[in-house]
């Protein structure tokens, strides 16, 4: 049983975090999409909102499963028998980090990390830009899914 785990912010879930976790969901038995539980970040959407989002948009694939966690990355995955970490690598920007994460890692706890390119119709996409757009009246539809779009102009409409 190989299962892997997609971690991460979601603030909010993307079309490219779904490429890569449903290209995922096609190499391995099961994917654990883990929500990182941060109290410090300021976010615009809550751990259960971002929850409800990805269970939401990932329930087409029978090996998807959404957690959340906090603390250290390498301690939810022994916890749960994941051997290995998937991410997405954008551009060479996302690189430096994404290195120093994977090997420190593996250094903590022999963790794995694959990166998967993503697809070139998302390599500038991220959270960060949708919700930056979406409040300045910009158009993000294609980029994050349909009940995304709709959570992210009601929230914006409350601000
Ligand atoms: O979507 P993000 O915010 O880029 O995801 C970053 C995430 C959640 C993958 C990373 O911050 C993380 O793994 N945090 C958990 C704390 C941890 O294990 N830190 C040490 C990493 S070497």
């Amino acid at each position: 049983m190989q299962r892997v785990v997609c971690p991460g912010s979601f603030d909010p879930v993307t079309n490219g975090h779904l490429d890569i976790v449903s290209r995922a969901a096609g190499l391995y038995d099961e994917v654990i999409v883990a929500v990182l539980i941060n109290v410090t970040k300021h976010s615009l959407f809550s751990v259960d909102e971002r929850v409800d989002m990805l269970t939401e948009v990932t329930k087409g694939y029978g090996n998807v499963r959404i957690e959340r966690f906090h603390g250290l990355l390498v301690d939810f995955c022994a916890a749960n028998g994941i051997t290995a970490v998937v991410k997405g690598l954008r551009a060479v920007s996302d690189f430096e980090y994404e290195m120093q994460m994977a090997q420190m890692n593996y250094r903590l706890a022999k963790i794995e990390t694959l990166f998967m390119t993503t697809n070139p119709l998302f390599s500038f996409l991220s959270s960060s830009l949708v919700k930056e757009i979406a409040k300045y009246g910009g158009d993000v539809s294609g980029l994050v899914p349909d009940i995304v779009l709709d959570r992210l102009h009601a929230r914006l409409a409350e601000e």
